[in-house]
Parts: structure tokens; C-alpha cells; sequence
């Protein structure tokens, strides 16, 4: 079926330091957002992007369709990821407002599509891993790409005291891209956001609604530009991956 892709790129990165937020410096002379749309060119069913921003987002930082292959609606973002995702979200409720199914005027259908979310700071995502995500996007609750966890972990006391080990088997990273049907994560940002929960990625707020999203384990190569000397690290994965 078709789907869309929802990067929010509205962030700041104040974690990286400098000026310019991470999603729009330069890895290899292309920006990172160029980059990370470019990895889901031509992936099948992709219908649209929609691209959450700054307001205040310069013209020539603004990608071109070009790179991904579809339309790219531009979207202001929020105050925090959750609310820039819910913004991209109001997209397709917007449109939906008074049409009944097969009414669509091209953005959307119906409530039956998908929406894939994916961080504008996970450039080094594998064509492979997308599309073992959009194969496991068939189970209802939606899917998410996750790492196992390598270290072992503890649980401590306010005192700095281990008071036990969690057995790793049954812990995840939970990293982008997400893939629910858009009723659903629209219904579940919206609840969760109103019940002022703690949403740090999509999944967790379909959690909330009684569902249970599908792990897809990735490949190491999915990380999250985040701190300065992730750059150089981001060059190296792009660099082997021949990008
Ligand atoms: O801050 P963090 O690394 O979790 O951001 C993940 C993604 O969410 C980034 O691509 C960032 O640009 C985006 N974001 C956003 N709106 C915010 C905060 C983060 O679109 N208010």
C-alpha cells in the first residue's frame, strides 16, 4: 500500500553545540537532511514526504523533491519532537476533514495509509533495514527499527548502589524509522500529548493506547547525530556504505 514519510527536522540541536542545527550541517559537501531524504528514494508505495522545520528555516537549506523522488510538503514544528510530529500529522487530518474515503485530493486517501517516521539526524539508515521495516509494517500495531542492547545494565538507588542486572535479552534501543497506520499515531500522539505523558518517539505513545508495535533489528550503522564527534563517525558509516 502507500505510505508517507514524516521527518521532523525541527530541532535545535543544542546538544552539538554550534549555530546551525545538526540536521543541516554538511557531511561530505550535502547537507544531512539531503542526505537522510535520499535514503528513501524510490523504496515502493512512498507517496510523499512531509517535512517538519523552523519557521524560520533559510530557503537554500530547504531540500529539493528531487532527492527523495516524491512531493515534500513543508510543515512548522513545536516546542518539542512530539508536538513537531503531531504538526506534520495535522497534515493529513486537515485533509481528511469532511472527505469521505477515495475523496482524497492526491495528499492522502483515507485513514487506511501509513506513516513512516524518521529522525532528519539518522542519515546512515540501510536501504535493507527500510525495507524490512516496510515488510513488518503489515502487523496492525506498526512496527519500529531497533539495536539490541550490547552492554549490561543496572538497575541503581538514588545512593549510586546497584540494587540488580536487567537481563539485556529482553531490552531494545528503539531508534527511526516508525511505521504505524496514520489513524492510529495520529489518535495516539494527540491522547498522549493531552495526557502530558513523556513521548520520546512514536512508539511509545501507541504503547499507551494498549498496542503492542513489532521490533525490526537493525543493522549498527542507524545512529543519531547527536553530539560533535558524531560527525566524523557519521562520515566514516557513509563513507563504507559508498554514499
Ligand atoms: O533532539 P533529538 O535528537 O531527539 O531529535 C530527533 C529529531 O527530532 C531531529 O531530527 C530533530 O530535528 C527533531 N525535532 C523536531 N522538533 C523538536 C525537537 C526535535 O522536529 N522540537
Amino acid at each position: 500500500g502507500r505510505w508517507w514519510l514524516l521527518v521532523p527536522a525541527a530541532g535545535f540541536g543544542r546538544r552539538m553545540g554550534g549555530e546551525t542545527p545538526k540536521q543541516y550541517l554538511r557531511l561530505g559537501g550535502r547537507p544531512v537532511l539531503e542526505i537522510t531524504l535520499s535514503r528513501f528514494a524510490g523504496l515502493p508505495g512512498l507517496a510523499g514526504v512531509v517535512l517538519v522545520t523552523s519557521e524560520s528555516l533559510p530557503e537554500d537549506l530547504m531540500p529539493s523533491s528531487d532527492v527523495v523522488g516524491v512531493p515534500i510538503h513543508r510543515v512548522d514544528g513545536g516546542a518539542s519532537r512530539a508536538l513537531s510530529v503531531r504538526n506534520g500529522l495535522a497534515v493529513f487530518r486537515d485533509r481528511w476533514a469532511g472527505l469521505s474515503p477515495g475523496q482524497g485530493d492526491g495528499l492522502t486517501d483515507g485513514l487506511g495509509e501509513w506513516v513512516m517516521v524518521h529522525d532528519a539526524a539518522r542519515p546512515c539508515v540501510l536501504r535493507g533495514d527500510l525495507e524490512r521495516l516496510l515488510d513488518a509494517a503489515r502487523y496492525p500495531d506498526g512496527a519500529l527499527l531497533t539495536a539490541p542492547v550490547r552492554d549490561t545494565i543496572k538497575r541503581v538507588d538514588a545512593d549510586g548502589r546497584v540494587t540488580g542486572t536487567v537481563d539485556r535479552r529482553t531490552l531494545r534501543h528503539a531508534l527511526t524509522p516508525q511505521m504505524f497506520p496514520v489513524g492510529v499515531l495520529l489518535e495516539a500522539i494527540e491522547q498522549g500529548l493531552v495526557a502530558g505523558a513523556e513521548i520520546t518517539d512514536e512508539a511509545s505513545a501507541v504503547e499507551r493506547l494498549g498496542l503492542a508495535p513489532r521490533v525490526v533489528d537493525s543493522a549498527t550503522d542507524n545512529l543519531k547525530i547527536t553530539h560533535p564527534e558524531d560527525l566524523g563517525i557519521a562520515r566514516a558509516i557513509l563513507r563504507r556504505q559508498g554514499v
